[in-house]
C-alpha cells in the first residue's frame, strides 16, 4: 500500500471562510424560491443518459417539478436529440402522459408524439406536423407557429442536460468548466447498465446532497455496511467554479470479508477494494495513482453527484420539489456481467450499495424535522465537510446576485 497522505482539506481555501453556517438556507421558502428562479432556472441541468434514447423515435419524459413542467427529450430520424416542454398547443394537456412515475420510456417509430385528448402531432424537432379536423380552425390559426416550446439540451459524456433559461448565462461547455478536462475520457458509455432507486423525502434538497458529499459520516451511519472499514479519508479536493470534487481513500477492509473479496474479484463493482479496472482512470481523477484510492465524487452543481470508481460508477441527483420535499435519485452503473458468477457477484456490489444508500438517506427527514424545530439557529461544519461549505458559500453568493 502506498504511503498513506492525508492533506488538510478546508484550510487550503480560506475564501471559504468558517462556520458556524445557519439553518435558515434549509428552512426558508424565500431562500428556497431564489434558488429555483436564480439557479435551477438558469444553469444547466442532467435529466438523462444517451443510451435511455439511443434510437430514433425513442424519448424520455423527465418531470421538473420545481419548475411545473416536464421536459420531453426525443431522438429524432436524424439522430439528434430535442427537448420540449410537455404541454401541447392546443388546449395545454401534457402531450406524453406520464405513466412511468418519475421517468417515462417509449418509442414511436416514426419520431412523433401525439396528444392523446384530440390528438395533435408533434416531430422530433417540436413541429406541430398534424392536427385532426385542422380545418375547424380559423383560417388565422398557423401550425408552423405552435409547435412544442423548446428547452436548450446539449450533451456532454453521454449526459443530457437542459436549460430552462431564454437564453443561458454559458454554453454547456463554458458551464462544466474544469470538470471536462478533470474526467477526460472516462469510459461512462461502456458501463451503462443501470440500476436505479427513487425515493420523496420530506427534506430540503441541500440536506440530501450535503449527506453524499462527505466522508465524516462513513464509520457511524455505515458501520452496518461496511464493518470492517479499518480507516478511511478524503483528498485530492479540486474546485471548478461552482462545481467541486473530492476522493475517499480507505485502507481496507479488515479483516476483509471472504464474499466481499470473491465478489470484488469476479466483478469490479465494490467500491474501496483496490481492483483494477480494465481503463486506466482519466490522470485528474486518482492523481496520485494512490492505491488507497477508492472513488471520487464530483458534484456538478447545482444538484448531480458523479462518483466513479474503477469499473463502476454512480450518481445521485436531488430534485427541489418544495423548501422542505425533494426527490433522491440514485443510480448504480457498470458493465453487464456475462457469466453466472459475475451476475452473483454483481447482486452482491448492487445490494451492497443499496444498503449503504438507505443508510445515507435514512438520516435525511429526521434531519430536516430537527432542523424545523428551531431549537437551533446554526450548523457546523469540519475538515471533512468542505464541500458543504463551497455549496453554501457558492448558492449563497448566486442568490445573492440579481
Ligand atoms: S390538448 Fe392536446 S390535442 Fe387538445
Ligand atoms: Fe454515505
Amino acid at each position: 500500500m502506498n504511503k498513506i497522505t492525508k492533506m488538510p482539506l478546508m484550510s487550503p481555501y480560506p475564501e471559504l471562510g468558517q462556520g458556524p453556517i445557519p439553518v435558515e438556507p434549509y428552512l426558508s421558502k424565500d431562500y428556497y424560491d431564489q434558488e429555483i428562479e436564480k439557479i435551477f432556472k438558469r444553469d444547466w441541468l442532467v435529466v438523462g443518459r444517451e443510451e435511455e434514447i439511443a434510437k430514433p423515435g425513442d424519448y424520455k419524459v423527465k418531470r421538473l417539478d420545481f419548475a411545473h413542467t416536464s421536459v420531453i427529450l426525443m431522438r429524432g430520424k436524424d439522430g439528434k436529440i430535442g427537448a420540449y416542454h410537455n404541454v401541447c398547443r392546443h388546449r395545454g394537456n401534457k402531450v406524453v402522459t406520464e405513466t412511468g412515475g418519475e421517468e417515462t420510456f417509449g418509442n414511436n417509430k416514426a419520431a412523433v408524439v401525439a396528444c392523446r385528448f384530440h390528438g395533435w402531432v408533434y416531430n422530433a424537432k417540436g413541429e406541430l406536423v398534424s392536427v385532426p379536423g385542422e380545418e375547424k380552425f380559423p383560417e388565422s390559426f398557423c401550425k408552423e407557429e405552435n409547435g412544442l416550446v423548446p428547452m436548450h439540451v446539449d450533451t456532454w459524456a453521454g449526459f443530457i442536460f437542459i436549460n430552462l433559461a431564454k437564453t443561458p448565462e454559458k454554453n454547456l461547455r463554458d458551464f462544466l468548466g474544469g470538470v471536462i478536462d478533470h474526467y477526460g475520457d472516462y469510459p461512462f458509455n461502456e458501463m451503462t447498465r443501470v440500476h436505479t432507486y427513487y425515493a420523496h423525502l420530506k427534506c430540503n434538497w441541500k440536506i440530501g446532497t450535503d449527506a453524499f458529499c462527505e466522508g465524516y459520516h462513513v464509520p457511524t451511519i455505515h458501520a452496518g455496511s461496511f464493518p470492517g472499514l479499518s480507516e478511511y479519508w478524503q483528498g485530492d479536493v479540486a474546485f471548478f467554479g461552482d462545481h467541486r470534487a473530492i476522493a475517499i481513500f480507505t485502507a481496507g477492509m479488515n479483516p476483509p470479508t471472504p464474499v466481499g473479496t470473491a465478489a470484488n474479484n469476479i466483478f469490479a463493482a465494490s467500491i474501496g477494494l483496490g481492483r483494477e479496472a480494465p481503463h486506466p482512470l482519466p490522470k485528474g481523477i486518482n492523481p496520485t495513482r494512490s492505491k488507497s484510492w477508492g472513488f471520487e465524487q464530483t458534484t456538478t452543481f447545482p444538484n448531480f453527484l458523479i462518483h466513479v470508481g474503477e469499473g463502476l460508477w454512480f450518481t445521485h441527483q436531488f430534485w427541489p420539489t418544495g423548501q422542505d420535499t425533494c426527490l433522491w435519485e440514485g443510480k448504480y452503473y457498470s458493465r453487464a456481467p456475462k457469466t453466472n458468477s459475475e451476475v452473483w457477484a454483481e447482486r452482491y456490489a448492487v445490494l451492497l450499495q443499496r444498503n449503504a444508500w438507505l443508510e445515507d438517506t435514512a438520516t435525511m427527514e429526521d434531519t430536516h424535522e430537527a432542523l424545523r424545530s428551531g431549537a437551533i439557529k446554526e450548523i457546523h461544519f469540519c475538515d471533512e465537510e468542505v464541500m458543504l461549505m463551497h455549496q453554501y458559500r457558492t448558492i449563497t453568493q448566486r442568490i445573492s446576485q440579481p
